[in-house]
This record gives C-alpha cells, structure tokens and sequence, in this order.
C-alpha cells in the first residue's frame, strides 16, 4: 500500500498542514476535529476493535451510534416531539418524487416556488404526481432573489408548499435583513415542504413552521449518502397511492431508516457533525459565525466597482456567494491564482460561471479572511 500524497495539482506554499481553503459548494469542507475522530474510528469504532465502516448496520455499535445521531439531531434543531429524524439514500433528488408521491394525490395541487436551478427541478419532478402550481417563477428574474409575500400568486387549494431556503447555485436565500429565515405567509395553512440541502442546520429555524425538512448532508450536516429528514406525523400517515415499500416515510420511520443496509459511516459522520454543531454553541452561535464570515466578503463586493454580485442585496446568501470580475478572462486567472494562494472550488456553477464561494458551517473565519484579502489585491492588480 502506497502512503497517500498531496495531489500533484496542489501548491506547494500557502497551504495548512497540506490541505486549502476549500469553498467546494457541496460535498464542501467539514469540521477539521470530525475528520480527525473519523480517522480514529476508521480503525476501531468506540473500542470496539471493528472500524465503523465494517460495522453491520443491526450491531449494538451502531443501533447507538444511530440512535445518538437521532437524538443529537434533535437538540440542535429542537425538533418537536411530533417529528420523525430519518436518514435516507438517493441524495435530495429523491425528495423530489418521494414528497409528492407520498402526500399528494393525483387530484391535488402543490404550489412550488421556482426560486433557483434545484427548486425548478423539484418543480419538474413533481409534475408526475398531480397538478404544480407554480406559485412563484424566478426564471425570468435570473433567479436574483426570493419573492415578498405579495409577488406569490397562490394557487389557494395547495395541499402542501415547496420551497427551498438556499439557492445554492444563484446565491441567495430566503433572509430577514439580520440573515434569519423568512418563511412565506402561506394561506390556507398548507404545511411547507423545505429543501435545505445547502443551509441546514447554518442558523435557528422554527421545524415547526414546516411539514417536511430535508436536506443532503453533503454541506453543512455531514457527507454525500445521507438525506436528512424532518417530517411530521400527521403527513406520514398520508397515503396517497401504492409505493414500494423503499421510497414510504412511514416504513422508514417504522424501520428507524433501517429497511435495508443504510449508509452506515454517512450517518456517523453526521452523528459526529451534529456534535460538533453543540459544541461550537448550537444553531445561534452557527449563525452569528456565518454572518461574520459572509459579511467579510459582502464587504468587498460592496466596495467594489470591479466586481458584480449576482444576488439582489435583500436575498443575499450567507452560505453561497456568486459574484464576477468584469471579464471572463479575468474570473479564470481570478480562479486559477486563489489556487496557487491556497483557496480552491471557487469556480461558479456551469449553468452561472463567474465566482462561488461557499461558507458553510465547517469554513474557519480565517479562510474567508484570506479570500477578502486575495479579493482586494486581485482587485488592485487587475482593476
Ligand atoms: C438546494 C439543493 N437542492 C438539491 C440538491 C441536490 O442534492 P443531491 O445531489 O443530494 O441530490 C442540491 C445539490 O447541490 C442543492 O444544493
């Protein structure tokens, strides 16, 4: 067995302990101290001399291992009694179809709001399942912002909501001006399907206020293979129509996410997240360090003639910031030379190009620092 090296592509200089500044918009960067307790349990999972990728999914390692991930998943987000903690396979794509076809019949509606890329997919997949309404379109806007209150046209028989919190690809969020959440007035009392796939768990939020939480671990909760789901139980005992028995919350719950082998070390991994999230102080003091990085680099955006912000300033992100330079040319020496000074995946989406830089939970204060200093010297090089 060869001893691991750093990638060749990797410089040599301005590099921690070999590893950079990872602004990855998912899987992104995790807590240094899990990957470190992660490497210990690779060899041998709490003494129990079998490491916690060999460990079967029905041992008594794992059912508490499992169990914690549950109940600490549970405090950080002071889920309500009347909630079920599962975790799922499939990513949150495959929220897109289990949540209509879990609780919508083919006669209903849903009212979606297409607020970026992934929201225009859930909005697709649903269309198998019943009518969609789309009750906000932010195509022709260029998905800049998340919709008032007043610009969602409802379709007023909605028997649930979709959105998503985070448009991961565009930049922006759905945010009060100090960066809580802003939940739509919803008529009619039609529960909220949420997508927080990229914002989970970055800052307080009522689970009560939702139907269906869910989220891909990949970015603030833990690591790809795991979909985290909140959902409360009146909506588990809808039944719309046949299922197999993998894509039914209610057998999922039932089987406490263990109807066939689940992602063992995925739920590990988000147990230990979810730990970490505690001891940093739990969701409030997440949100005040995500605000003091976000602001750091808003603040250069807001300084600057050179560079363009794809977000509107009152939906701006604080976990996935797009920007430009005035040029193409410019975004890729801008991409290629924060690699060489240590900071790496600030490459924007295909569908956007320019910059993204991602902050989530796990990204030190120190990295988005050193991504405002390198902004203003590219800056004064190339402005
Ligand atoms: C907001 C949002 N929703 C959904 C997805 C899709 O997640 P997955 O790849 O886990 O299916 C992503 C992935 O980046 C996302 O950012």
């Amino acid at each position: 067995m060869t001893t691991a090296t750093a990638p060749a592509a990797m410089p040599a200089t301005n590099t921690r302990s070999g590893r950079m500044y990872n602004f990855s918009a998912g899987p992104g960067v995790l807590p240094e101290e899990v990957i470190r307790q992660a490497q210990e349990d690779l060899w041998n999972c709490r003494g129990s001399g079998i490491g916690i990728m060999e460990h079967s999914h029905r041992a008594k390692t794992f059912d508490k291992i499992l169990a914690e991930a549950v109940e600490d998943c549970r405090a950080v987000g002071n889920v309500p009694a009347n909630y079920h903690v599962l975790f799922l396979t499939g990513g949150a794509t495959t929220q897109n179809f289990m949540v209509p076809a879990n609780i919508l019949a083919q006669h209903e509606t849903a009212d979606y709001l297409t607020t970026g890329y992934w929201a225009e997919k859930s909005y697709e997949h649903a269309k198998m399942y019943g009518t969609i309404h789309e009750a906000w379109n932010g195509r022709p806007h260029k998905h800049t912002f998340c919709p008032s209150d007043a610009e969602i046209a409802w379709s007023g028989k909605a028997a649930y909501v979709h959105m998503c919190s985070n448009n991961t690809i565009y930049g922006t969020q759905w945010r009060n001006t100090d960066g809580s959440i802003r939940v739509p007035k919803v008529p009619n009392g039609a529960p909220i399907v949420i997508d927080m796939c990229s914002d989970m768990y970055s800052r307080p939020f009522n689970v009560a206020d939702f139907g269906i939480v869910y989220a891909g671990a990949q970015k603030n909760v833990g690591i790809a293979g795991c979909t985290v789901v909140l959902i409360r139980d009146d909506l588990l005992a809808k039944k719309p129509r046949e299922l197999p028995l993998m894509l039914q919350y209610s057998v999922q719950a039932k089987d406490e996410s263990r109807h066939n082998t689940p992602p063992v070390f995925a739920i590990y991994m988000s147990g230990l997240v979810f730990k970490w999230i505690q001891k940093q102080g739990g969701l409030a003091a997440m949100h005040k360090h995500n605000v003091d990085k976000a602001n750091l680099i808003y603040d250069v955006l807001d300084r600057s003639a050179f560079y363009k912000g794809h977000a509107r300033k009152d939906s701006r992100s604080l976990m996935n910031i797009t920007f430009r330079c005035p040029s193409e040319e410019l975004d890729t020496k801008f991409i290629a030379e924060a690699f060489k000074a240590g900071m790496d995946q600030l490459k924007g989406h295909r569908s956007t190009g320019g910059m993204r830089a991602s902050l989530y939970n796990a990204m030190p204060v120190d990295g988005c620092k050193a991504l405002a200093d390198f902004m203003r010297e590219f800056e004064r090089k190339n402005g």
